[in-house]
Formats: structure tokens, C-alpha cells, sequence
């Protein structure tokens, strides 16, 4: 066997890359996929592949992506696309192409962290990856979702309807970013991710939007919603899926909750949700709720650049004051690898390599993912083996990780 050469996809090699795709994932035609391509990335950029002699034997593709963590915009690569050929397979083409990803990510994209929805879960976790976030998906009839009596109501508010559209875009960005930033995971979403993938707006049945105004006439949230399947009946397998519901007060999310129980004839909702969202506290009665978690469609996280992801982190909790000289290990980057002096200076959070330091702390980077976005705590984390924390450095590592809310991100790609 000849040697594997990775290398960036050529313009000219697109075709083969989204043929690929097609092959390994079905779904969008490759006509479809090759017109997607140049909207979303560059081919020398954005994707690197496996080539043996003239033959991709193995591709991934790095969206650029911002992740929100606490407000911080984290400049992350999004994975997509990993496929390596059928009669290739467990050959270690993907593993080889993905450490080479993890170099460019860092060296020519400058990501922080890159972030992906895996169905080969060992894959990523032998190269970093950790499961980064803590949904469930909430499923009843609509009746199940009728708000809760002690929330709020805006009298004059209202509701509009309709299947949505592109320019909706710019109506529902802005909402988003409020609701997203100070929250942790969800995606700041390129243009074509929202007209793609969150509001479908090129699928012959684009999703369904109810805008909820205000007495005053301000758009303050909204829901996008799925239908599925025959509703005359009701029958059990038609079905209204939430793919996103969001207000900036809890009056929004009474006047939302009413409208989605409001659809009787449908066999059953289903929400997929976040619990930076106190749902349960929303409904009028949760013993209606069945509630699942999914973890397939939970993101996973790999720090791609220990001192770049530190210093953007913010502090949601009173820091303390003091360092720690965190050992972290990890054997696929080693420009992460090694002992990092972390401190708060200045209203900032600093990471300097400190070879000669005697760790006070030492993980591994899959954990450090996991603290990142809050789906471990400190305490968790020791209870497991997972970190090793002096007493008198526990504080400081806790301030670090702390978040304001748990992690979640509604999309995937
Ligand atoms: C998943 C896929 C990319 C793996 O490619 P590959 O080149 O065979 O992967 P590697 O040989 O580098 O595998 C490395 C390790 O990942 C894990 N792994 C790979 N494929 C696996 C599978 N199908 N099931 C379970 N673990 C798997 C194993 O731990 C493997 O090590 P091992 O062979 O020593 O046990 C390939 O099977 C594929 O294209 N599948 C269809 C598309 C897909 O699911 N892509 C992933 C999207 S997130």
C-alpha cells in the first residue's frame, strides 16, 4: 500500500469530496451538496483529505463557527462530513486525518475548540472529544405542555403564524443572540446555517414560525416547529416538533407554551431541551412529560488550544485570588501537553506554559472539555478520579470553570 498523503481538498476535487458525502450519509443529493459547498466553505480552506496515489480515501470538513460560552464568542471549527471509504475502513485513515485536522485547525484556522455530533463515539473520544452537554428531549401530548399558572401573562400580547421564510433571518437573529450569548454552547450561526439548517427555508416545506409580540408591538420571542405525519384523529404518530422555543421574559414562554398545547389534534410534541431553560418549572404539570436523553445528539467538545481557550474564558462566579499550575494531558496535541500556570490578572484569565512547575491539578483534555462548558463541575470531576486538585487549589479551578448556565446548543450539523 502506498503512503497516505493529507492534504486540503482542491477546488477541482469537490465533486469526489460530496459524493462522498452522499455515499456515507444519503440525504442531500450531491447536486444539492456541491451548491451548499461553495455557500458554506472554501474547499483549500475548510476541508482536508486522505489521498491515496489519486484516491480520497478518507475527508473531514471544518465549518467556522462561533460557540458562545458566558458571553465569549469561541472561535470553534464545527466537524462534518468525517467519511472515510467502506473497504478502507478501521485502517486508522480517520484517526490519522483527524489529528492532522486537530494541527490546522490551531495553526491555520486559529480555533479555540472545535465541536461535532458523532455516531462513532470511541473515534473522537480516542482523540479528545468529550461529551460536552446536558439536554433531554421532552415528548407528551400538547395538553402536556400547557404553561404553568404561576407564570406571568402579557395581556395585548399576540401571536403570528406562518411557514418561515429567509428574510426571517435577520427578525429572529437578534433574539437568538440574546438569548444565546450569555449562555453556553449554543452557536453564534452563520447566515447560511439559518436559512439551511434552522429555518429550511430551501426544503420544500421550510419550518414553522410563531412570532409572540408584545402589547407594545416588540417582537420578544418565538417558536419553530416542525409537523409530521397525518393529524386527522388524533392519531399517536403525527407529531409537532420544537426545534427552538425562546422569549426574553416568561411571559413570552406562557403566550409560546399555549400556543404549541393549543395544536389537540396531534398525537404528540416533542421539545428538545436544554436545561439552561427551567422547563419543568414552565409547564402546569410535569407528570405529563416523559422526558429522554439523547445523548447522540449531544455535541462533543475538544479544546483544540489549551492558552487560547483559557484566556477567552470569562469568570461568571468572584474570582479568587491565587494560581494554579494545572498538568494537562493530552497525547494527541502536544502543544497542550505539560503544565499551564493559570491565573486572574488584570480582569483577565492568563495560561502560560510552567514546565518546571510542580502541578497543583492534573486532567486530562477530554475532562478539561467537559469542565469548559459546565457538564462537569470541579467536585464532579474529582468524585470520578477525573482531576486531581489540592485542597488549597480547588477554589481557583473552580472559578474557572464555572458557568452561568448549563450547556446546551439546539443545532447540529
Ligand atoms: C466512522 C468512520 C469515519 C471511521 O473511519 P475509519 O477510517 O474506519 O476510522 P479509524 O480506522 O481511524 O478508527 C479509529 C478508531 O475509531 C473507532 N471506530 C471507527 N469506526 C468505528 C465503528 N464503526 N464503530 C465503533 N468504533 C469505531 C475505533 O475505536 C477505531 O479504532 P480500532 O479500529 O483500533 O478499534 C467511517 O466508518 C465512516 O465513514 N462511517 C460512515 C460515516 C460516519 O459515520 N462518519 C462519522 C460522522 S461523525
Amino acid at each position: 500500500m502506498s503512503q497516505l498523503e493529507i492534504r486540503p481538498l482542491r477546488p477541482d476535487e469537490t465533486t469526489r469530496f460530496v459524493e462522498l458525502s452522499y455515499y456515507s450519509f444519503a440525504g442531500r443529493s450531491p447536486d444539492e451538496r456541491a451548491a451548499d459547498f461553495g455557500r458554506r466553505v472554501s474547499a483549500e480552506r475548510n476541508v482536508l483529505v486522505a489521498v491515496d496515489g489519486d484516491e480520497i480515501v478518507s475527508q473531514v470538513l471544518m465549518y467556522e463557527l462561533g460557540v458562545w460560552i458566558d458571553g465569549v464568542r469561541f472561535p470553534s471549527a464545527g466537524l462534518a462530513n468525517v467519511a472515510t471509504v467502506p473497504e478502507r475502513a478501521r485502517h486508522g485513515h480517520a484517526s490519522q486525518l483527524l489529528k492532522a485536522a486537530l494541527a490546522w485547525m490551531r495553526d491555520t484556522l486559529g480555533v479555540a475548540t472545535a465541536t461535532l455530533y458523532a455516531t462513532v463515539h470511541p473515534l473522537y473520544d480516542g482523540l479528545g472529544w468529550a461529551l460536552a452537554e446536558d439536554a433531554l428531549r421532552y415528548t407528551g401530548p400538547p395538553a402536556a405542555f400547557r404553561p404553568s399558572p404561576y407564570l406571568p401573562v402579557e395581556e395585548g400580547g399576540r401571536i403570528e403564524r406562518r411557514p418561515a421564510t429567509v428574510d426571517d433571518v435577520d427578525l429572529l437573529e437578534p433574539l437568538y443572540r440574546e438569548f444565546a450569548m450569555p449562555r453556553c454552547g449554543y452557536l453564534d450561526r452563520p447566515r447560511w446555517f439559518w436559512e439551511d439548517v434552522v429555518l429550511r427555508t430551501r426544503a420544500p416545506q421550510p419550518r414553522w414560525v410563531g412570532l409572540w409580540y408584545r402589547a407594545d408591538g416588540q417582537l420578544s420571542g418565538y417558536v419553530l416547529y416542525d409537523l409530521n405525519g397525518p393529524v386527522l384523529g388524533p392519531r399517536p404518530e403525527s407529531e409537532l416538533r420544537v426545534y427552538e422555543l425562546m422569549a426574553d421574559r416568561p411571559e413570552g414562554f406562557h403566550a409560546l407554551l399555549s400556543f404549541v398545547s393549543a395544536h389537540h389534534l396531534w398525537g404528540r410534541v416533542e421539545l428538545n431541551a436544554g436545561r439552561d431553560v427551567p422547563w419543568l418549572s414552565l409547564v402546569a404539570n410535569p407528570h405529563q412529560l416523559d422526558a429522554q436523553a439523547s445523548l447522540r445528539q449531544h455535541f462533543m467538545l475538544r479544546i483544540v488550544d489549551v492558552p487560547r481557550a483559557v484566556c477567552l474564558k470569562r469568570s461568571v462566579s468572584p474570582v479568587s485570588n491565587g494560581d494554579v499550575a494545572l498538568a494537562i494531558r493530552d497525547d494527541v496535541c502536544p502543544w497542550n501537553h505539560g503544565t499551564w500556570l493559570i491565573g486572574w490578572r488584570d480582569g483577565r484569565w492568563i495560561c502560560e506554559a510552567a514546565p518546571d512547575r510542580e502541578p497543583d491539578a492534573m486532567l486530562d483534555i477530554r475532562t478539561l472539555a467537559t469542565l469548559f462548558t459546565g457538564r462537569l463541575s470541579v467536585r464532579q470531576a474529582v468524585d470520578v478520579g477525573a482531576v486531581r486538585v489540592r485542597d488549597d487549589s480547588r477554589d481557583v479551578l473552580q472559578t474557572l470553570f464555572s458557568t452561568a448556565y448549563p450547556p446546551h446548543s439546539p443545532d447540529s450539523f
